[in-house]
């Protein structure tokens, strides 16, 4: 098939709605496509699945479509197979566990009330720039004991690195969060506190200490995994919402029923779709791949497969059945889910309290971008603004 996934239109601004039409016209559950230098995508929950969970055949080493190509700057730990990125993994798990992200979670909360306080009475804003794009950053540099004030000068560097005017511009963002996070690494170094760069700063692999290279991958690897992946979980819920009163209402009137809201926002929106490279020749969904091919598994298309979830395009809160694969699966998943969970949660317990009621601008263009994290980067929302 001809598929760009960095040019797909959504039909309805929904992204699992336009790839299930997809797999409809797709010839079978696994299609190769010659664009962005060739790879394979998988269409099917289960085949999915398997992809994320057999890194002996489905390596780590390049996630990215195209590839690389480099492996001077490869993502710790990302982009590693065990059991090499478990021993990176180890360094930061436990303190990324529900029990220990207390405090990160409530000053996420203070910063959100008070943007949405802020937002409040002007009855409008530019949800991604005013608040999805910047919740990310304060829990970023919450999970690295820094100054919430930075964010100031870190949200236009995130801007810089996800939507870049030009190339040079990508490199000059993540040159500059280089250095901030070196000048940050080496004083954590110095003077070690119980936060988590502390533990990556310090951490010890094979019995020696990792050097400032290592510490700035897998450092930048929490910000760049945890920016847009939550911005454009927060831009699909808050699209969502806006389109239907009846579910914000829902929530309004039984906050209790938020958990399972963000739990079933989370399956409905999964936005991540990266990549393997096969390392042994395997025979998937039909098709035969080759050693050194790529495969593209979108997490999406496990949720919204009907052999796995029943009514699956249905927003549900009071959904039994929501398996989901939107923080991937077996070696890798994600580090960060517990935290990305409570601050969709945070959204939707401090937005809705304060901003009951309101709507897409249709006036303003609501923008889509798709690839390797797929999510909205402009959207104007509106609402009745308070009288103050
Ligand atoms: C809605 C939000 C998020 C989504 C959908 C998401 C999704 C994912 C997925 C699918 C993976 C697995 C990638 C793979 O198998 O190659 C992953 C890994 C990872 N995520 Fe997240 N993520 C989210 C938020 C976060 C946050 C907030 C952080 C940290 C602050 C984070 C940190 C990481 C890290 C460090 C990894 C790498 C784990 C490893 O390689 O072993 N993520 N994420």
């Amino acid at each position: 098939m001809d598929l760009d996934i960095y040019d797909v239109a959504l039909r309805d601004e929904d992204l699992a709605r336009t790839w299930l039409d997809l797999k409809e016209a797709a010839p079978g559950p696994v299609f190769w496509t010659d664009r962005n230098e060739g790879h394979w995508t998988i269409l099917d929950g289960r085949d999915v699945e398997r992809v994320y969970t057999s890194p002996d055949v489905f390596s780590s080493i390049d996630i990215f479509i195209p590839p690389n190509g480099s492996r001077d700057n490869v993502l710790i730990p990302l982009e590693m197979d065990p059991p090499q990125s478990i021993k990176y993994r180890k360094v930061i798990q436990a303190a990324m566990m529900p029990g220990a992200i207390g405090a990160l979670v409530e000053r996420a909360r203070s910063e959100s009330i008070a943007i949405i306080e802020e937002l409040a009475p002007k009855g409008h804003c530019e949800f991604i720039q005013d608040f999805a794009g910047v919740l990310p950053i304060i829990v970023f540099l919450a999970l690295v004991d820094l100054p919430a004030e930075d964010r100031h000068f870190l949200v236009p560097l995130a801007e810089m690195s996800t939507r870049p005017e030009t190339p040079e511009k990508r490199i000059e963002g993540h040159l500059a969060l280089r250095k901030y996070l070196e000048e940050n690494i080496e004083r954590r170094r110095a003077n070690p506190g119980p936060d988590l760069l502390s533990k990556i700063a310090l951490a010890e692999i094979d019995g020696r200490q990792v050097s400032m290279d290592e510490a700035l991958r897998f450092a930048s690897t929490l910000m760049i995994g945890g920016l847009d992946t939550v911005t454009n979980l927060l831009g699909f819920t808050a699209l969502y919402l806006a389109n239907n009163p009846d579910h914000r209402r829902l929530l309004l009137e039984n906050p209790d029923l938020v958990p399972a809201a963000t739990d079933e926002f989370v399956r409905r929106f999964g936005v991540v779709a990266v990549a393997r490279r096969v390392i042994q020749d395997v025979e998937i969904g039909g098709a035969s791949m080759k050693a050194g091919d790529m495969v593209l598994a979108p997490t999406w298309m496990y949720a919204v497969d009907d052999a796995i979830v029943s009514d699956p395009l249905t927003v549900d809160f009071h959904r039994k059945n929501g398996r989901n694969l939107t923080f991937g699966a077996g070696a890798h998943v994600c580090l960060g889910m517990h935290l990305a969970k409570r601050e969709l949660r945070i959204f939707l317990e401090e937005w809705i309290s304060r901003i009951p009621e309101f709507e897409v601008d249709r006036d303003a263009d609501v923008s889509i971008a798709t690839g390797i994290v797929s999510g909205i980067t402009a959207m104007t929302l509106k609402w009745p603004s308070r009288v103050t």
